[in-house]
C-alpha cells in the first residue's frame, strides 16, 4: 500500500482526518474551491459529484448551500468516509462505480456535473472513455453543466502535488492537465460547448475551476 493511505490508516480515523486535512491543505483551499463552484450551482441543484474521494471537498460545498442534493460515485470502494453527519440525508454514495455503469442505473437527472480533482488521476488513454459518458449524459440533459477543478501544470505547487499523487497517495499515472488542454479535450469530444472560468486560478494558484455548457 502506499505511504498515504497507510499512514492515514496507521494514525485512525480522527487523526487520518486531521492529517489529511493539513497535508491538502498545502495544495489546495478547499473553502475558496467550494466558493467557485456554487457560483455555479442553480438553487436546490442535483449534482453528480464523479470521483468524490474522502467527502472533505463535499463538506465544505454542502456548508454553503445546503439546499443541494448530492450523487457521489467513485471508481474507489472507500468514499465520503468524512462526511458530515448533518450531510447524510442529501448525498448519496456510488462506491466501486464508473461514470458508465451510473448511466446504465440512473432513474434521477443530474443539473451539475462534478470533476474535482480526478481528471489528472484519469491517464489520457482513458480520459475518452470518460468522455464518451459525459456526451452521453449531455445527450440526456441538454442544460447540463459540467465543472472541472483541476491544477495548472507549471509551477513548484502544481509540481509538489504532482509528486506527492505519485509517491503518496501512490497513483502512479497522474497527468496533468492544463486549462488548454481540458478545453481542448472537451471541445474535441463533446462539440460545440461554451466555457467559462472561475478567479480561482489567482485566488489560489495553480487550482483552476472552469464550468462547461452547451
Ligand atoms: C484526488 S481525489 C479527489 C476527491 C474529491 N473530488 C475532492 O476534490 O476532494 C480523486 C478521486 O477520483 C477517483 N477517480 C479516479 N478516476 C476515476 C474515474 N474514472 N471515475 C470515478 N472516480 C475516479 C479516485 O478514486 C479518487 O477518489
Amino acid at each position: 500500500m502506499a505511504l498515504g493511505p497507510t499512514v492515514r490508516r496507521f494514525l485512525g480515523p480522527r487523526l487520518g482526518r486531521t492529517a489529511g486535512r493539513c497535508y491538502r491543505a498545502v495544495f489546495v483551499d478547499l473553502d475558496e474551491v467550494a466558493q467557485a463552484v456554487t457560483t455555479w450551482l442553480p438553487p436546490a441543484a442535483r449534482l453528480l459529484d464523479i470521483g468524490g474521494g474522502d467527502g472533505e471537498a463535499l463538506n465544505r460545498l454542502l456548508t454553503r448551500r445546503p439546499d443541494v442534493h448530492v450523487t457521489t460515485l467513485d471508481t474507489s470502494a472507500l468514499l465520503a468516509q468524512y462526511l458530515e453527519p448533518r450531510f447524510e440525508a442529501q448525498v448519496t454514495r456510488l462506491p466501486c462505480t464508473t461514470l458508465a455503469q451510473y448511466l446504465d442505473q440512473a432513474t434521477e437527472e443530474p443539473q451539475v456535473v462534478l470533476l474535482a480533482d480526478v481528471l489528472h488521476h484519469v491517464p489520457p488513454a482513458a480520459r475518452p472513455d470518460l468522455l464518451a459518458g459525459l456526451a452521453r449524459l449531455l445527450e440526456r440533459v441538454a442544460s447540463l453543466r459540467i465543472i472541472v477543478k483541476d491544477i495548472e501544470p507549471g509551477s513548484w505547487r502544481a509540481w509538489l502535488a504532482c509528486w506527492t499523487d505519485r509517491y503518496i497517495t501512490g497513483d502512479r499515472h497522474v497527468d496533468p492537465i492544463s486549462r488548454a488542454e481540458l478545453i481542448r479535450l472537451f471541445t474535441t469530444h463533446l462539440g460545440e460547448l461554451r466555457w467559462q472560468e472561475s478567479d480561482l486560478i489567482r485566488r489560489d494558484h495553480p487550482n483552476y475551476a472552469v464550468a462547461f455548457f452547451r
